[in-house]
């Protein structure tokens, strides 16, 4: 087992795992989903959703990543379920997807960072002509695949633990003095306001399956990321205080990002929150503007910094990705692992070429299909998106439920129980029992028909 590696100690595998659930989905994607979800209504059901949904999932997830050493696809067989091995490919599969599309959005923020740096805040007026200059945004979705490739060549202390060590906290240096700063702008408390007093009435379906997909998402749960990470953690360490920490830490993110961010989009506005230029162009179209107005000193320090962080963010995250597709080659195929960071590395890249090309270059990959029903055609990304939802989602629904009647929830608290003494007389085994039995694998499946029904028609 040696040679798979471990990562060195907790805090190595709460920072990575955290790098993995911390990154463009707080930062870019966190604001503008609380924007299209009616503002703060949004932010409270993301909330409850993470600690009651999505924890007893990670928890579930790391276990069974932990008992077998194995990649998700490998970890079903191990435990002796081979028939199940179809969700890890599953899982494996849907990490290929989002990896193939955020790792051109990773891009992006990269080039911004780039621009920003050169003082050119003019860019977020031409965001749509910059992202079909496709030579340019290939070029940054090449650099990114590669940085992203190099670190996890270099395996899990060595590489990814190591980065995550870096970045993780200079990533909340950054936001913190970002948000400071924030705060001392005019119009900053409608800002405030609009995130953070929620309307009830704004609560409808729509809302709520948006507020689980984006908890999903966020928590990097459902494809086996974490039963890839837990297959690296020491049986001495405590399971579920790891996931609370871990949990803690990308929701403190995405909140703070977000209070970060809409002082700065009323500022923008003059403090109309009702004309904000939503969807993923938030962050892009709106945020060079603001960065002009602190003048140029200010404006290239804070905007560069700003898009560099973002390009962290994303760095631990498509590290997390990347890893998934190689330790199940490199579990089953026994591949080096150096060979099959490049194989997975190409053909992401490779099956991430429509992505790049489908905002607005190529007509076809921009008005790639027209869902029933809706106004106008969706784009490739968006699409490909939507389907890692519902995949990421039914892969959460399907773990829990495998691990409460497959594989038996007695199995899963003795796995919990392991470098947790206290584990067998906590409240925490009665939560994860009820959730993991019950709530989980019912709201789960309910809510997944929920998104299916919104997102496609
Ligand atoms: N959690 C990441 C984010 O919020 O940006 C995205 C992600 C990473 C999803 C890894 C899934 C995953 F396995």
């Amino acid at each position: 087992m040696a040679a798979r590696g471990n990562f060195s100690n907790r805090l190595g595998f709460i920072l990575a795992a955290a790098g993995s659930a911390v990154g463009l989905g707080n930062i870019w994607k966190f604001p503008f989903e609380v924007e299209a979800g009616g503002g703060a209504v949004f932010v409270v059901l993301y909330l409850i959703f993470c600690f009651a949904l999505c924890f007893p999932v990670m928890v579930t997830e790391v276990a069974i990543g932990r008992k077998t050493e194995k990649n998700p696809a490998g970890a079903f067989v191990a435990l002796g379920f081979p028939k199940w091995k179809y969700l890890g490919i599953l899982g494996i599969v849907s990490g290929i997807i989002i990896l193939s599309f955020y790792n051109v959005v990773a891009g992006w923020a990269f080039g911004y960072f780039l621009e920003m740096a050169q003082g050119n805040f003019d860019i977020g007026n031409n965001f749509g002509s910059y992202i079909t200059n496709i030579w340019q945004i290939g070029l940054y979705a090449v650099l990114f695949m590669g940085a992203t490739a190099f670190i996890v060549s270099k395996g899990i202390a060595g590489g990814i633990e190591k980065a995550a060590k870096i970045l993780m906290p200079t990533l909340i240096v950054m936001i913190l003095g970002i948000l400071a700063y924030s705060f001392t702008l005019p119009n900053a408390m409608i800002g405030i306001e609009y995130y953070l007093v929620p309307e009830f009435s704004e609560i409808n379906l729509r809302v709520i399956g948006g507020a689980l997909r984006q908890a999903f998402f966020s928590l990097s749960l459902g494809m086996g990321a974490l039963i890839t990470y837990g297959s690296y953690l020491s049986k001495n360490e405590n399971i579920v205080s790891s996931a609370a920490s871990i949990t803690l830490f990308d929701v403190g993110i995405a909140f703070f990002a977000g209070l970060m961010l809409f002082p700065l989009v009323a500022y923008s506005t003059g403090g109309d929150m009702s004309n904000i230029q939503g969807g993923a162009g938030l962050i892009f179209v709106t945020l060079p503007g603001v960065f002009e107005s602190l003048g140029p000193v200010l404006g290239i320090v804070l905007g560069a910094f700003f898009f560099l962080l973002l390009s962290f963010a994303a760095l631990t995250s498509t590290v997390s990705l990347l890893e998934v597709p190689v330790a199940y080659i490199v579990d089953e195929f026994k591949v080096k692992r150096n060979k099959a960071v490049i194989i997975m590395a190409l053909i992401i890249f490779t099956a991430g070429l429509p992505s790049l090309v489908g905002n607005g270059y190529s007509e076809f990959f921009t008005k790639f299909i027209h869902y029933i029903g809706a106004e106008e055609p969706t784009d490739f990304m968006t699409f490909l998106g939507h389907l890692a939802d519902i995949s990421l989602l039914l892969g959460g629904c399907l773990i829990v439920t495998f691990a409460a009647y497959v594989w038996k929830k007695e199995n899963l608290h003795e796995e919990l129980e392991q470098g947790n003494e206290g584990y067998s007389s906590s409240w925490l085994k009665t939560f994860i029992n009820i959730t993991v039995s019950y709530v989980c694998p019912v709201l789960l499946a309910l809510l997944f028909v929920l998104v299916v029904l919104n997102n496609f028609f």
